[in-house]
């Protein structure tokens, strides 16, 4: 039996392993604080924890005062009929009293590294949760020795908070698995969500050029058409069919690019020339709309794929062009800053209001556009902004109504050689 004091004492160290508990301290330092107050306790013995692993092979658990060594050398230890006290206490289900290791004969393949780490007596008692056997508490001492009543009945209550302590463990762990299995299911099915939502977006884009061929074609057949008739509805069947291919081009270009299968030819190329090349190629649009493209800035190396960063560029200013009026101003400045590049397109157009601006990147949504008379699929931002993830870079969108949209594409900068 336990002393009033004793008794004072345990409960003062199960509060303690209990309030570790309730604030989620790691197992191992819950583990060290049972061992140690049970070595306080029982002056002159080393206590130990071995936990049971999936293999069905003992761990460390805690074993603060034993040395190294020891514990490493029986770390992975397999449950049987001769393992020790401790091996053989998880495959008995019961506990293994050894008074003197050097004659018991469980400890007989144990007993060179008993005598190298000065073990006299072990004793190990099941730590139990749930009625399953989940690993041992061994209390040690360097001389033989037979425990008395108040010594079982301390190591029965410390190997009952142990078991507390690794049920409080596995639940907490399970929580945590439950938690992650219900964030990838409810990922998974809202992936499943968006893509059917593309493929409804995607069959609706392609119907209304589709119809429009149609309708053509079937005048072309069945009427009698003036040759200017004949050309308008050929030119129209011309502008649907090439909206289909471009809608088809940049559904394939964004599949790939999700699914990481674009290939991207990464070097070191001059940012400004890139876009030179793009500008020159929408000039005439912007002749056309009166619109003024004007560049800034000088030479800068980045790290980018010369062909998809084009492409980036081309969407953005292609973006600007379309949804400003004539008369404004576009401004496209390559600068660098901190071991970024960045190319910006600001343009003096309407602007896009706060609460749309998180729909700028999904597929197929043109935040209403689609009631304006600019054409469009809605893909441009998306894929955009796909193909500079994909060259290690990120693109933003700044936008204030009434005032303009500023996009911004930052690259890794590539200061020291690049080709021109
Ligand atoms: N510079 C801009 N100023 C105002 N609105 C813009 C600007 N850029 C994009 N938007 C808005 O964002 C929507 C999505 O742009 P995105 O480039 O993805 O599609 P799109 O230009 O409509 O079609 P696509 O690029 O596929 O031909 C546009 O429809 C438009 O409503
Ligand atoms: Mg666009």
């Amino acid at each position: 039996m336990l002393s009033g004091q004793e008794a004072t004492t345990v409960l003062d160290h199960q509060t303690m392993v209990m309030e570790q508990l309730v604030s989620d301290a790691p197992l191992a330092c819950v583990l060290d604080s049972i061992v140690i107050a049970l070595e306080e306790l029982m002056p002159g013995t080393r206590c130990s924890v071995l936990l049971l692993d999936d293999d069905g092979v003992l761990r460390h658990g805690s074993a603060p005062h034993l040395p190294a060594a020891y514990s490493m050398a029986i770390d992975g230890l397999a449950p049987g009929p001769l393992a020790g006290s401790c091996g053989t206490a998880v495959h008995l289900g019961e506990p293994v009293v050894a008074g003197d290791v050097m004659v018991d004969e469980r400890w007989e393949s144990f007993r060179p590294l008993a005598r190298t780490h000065d073990i006299g007596a072990c004793w190990s008692s099941p730590i139990k949760a749930h009625a399953r056997t989940v690993g041992t508490f061994a209390v040690y001492r360097r001389e033989p020795h037979e425990p008395d009543e108040r010594e079982r009945e301390l190591v029965r209550r410390f190997t009952h908070l142990a078991s507390i302590a690794v049920d409080h463990d596995r639940a907490a762990q399970e929580r945590v698995a439950h938690h992650q299995a219900d964030l990838a299911r409810e990922s998974a099915e809202r992936a499943n969500h968006a893509k059917s939502q593309f493929v409804t977006s995607l069959s609706h884009e392609l119907r209304t050029p589709l119809q429009s061929i149609t309708g053509f074609a079937e005048s072309l057949s069945t009427l009698e058409l003036s040759p200017e008739q004949r050309h308008k509805a050929l030119d129209g069947i011309t502008r649907a069919s090439a909206h289909i291919l471009s809608i088809v081009d940049d559904v394939l270009d964004l599949a790939r690019v999700e699914a990481g299968a674009m290939p991207i030819d990464l070097a070191v190329i001059d940012a400004h020339q890139v876009v030179a090349g793009a500008c020159d190629l929408l000039q005439p649009l912007a002749d056309e709309r009166g619109i003024e493209l004007v560049r800034s800035g000088t030479s800068v190396p980045v790290t980018a794929d010369r062909r998809r960063l084009r492409q980036v560029i081309l969407n953005l200013v292609s973006n600007a062009l379309r949804f400003s009026g004539s008369g404004t101003s576009i401004r496209i400045e390559t600068t660098t800053n901190n071991g970024l590049a960045k190319v910006t397109v600001s343009d003096e157009g309407p602007g896009i209001a706060p609460e749309l601006l998180e729909r700028l990147f999904v597929p197929f949504d043109r935040l209403g556009a689609e009631a304006g008379r600019e054409g469009g699929a809605g893909l441009g931002l998306v894929l955009a902004r796909r193909l500079t993830e994909a060259m290690g870079g990120c693109l933003t969108l700044d936008s204030t109504v009434g005032v303009g949209t500023t996009a911004t594409v930052a690259l890794a900068h590539a200061p020291d050689d690049h080709d021109k």
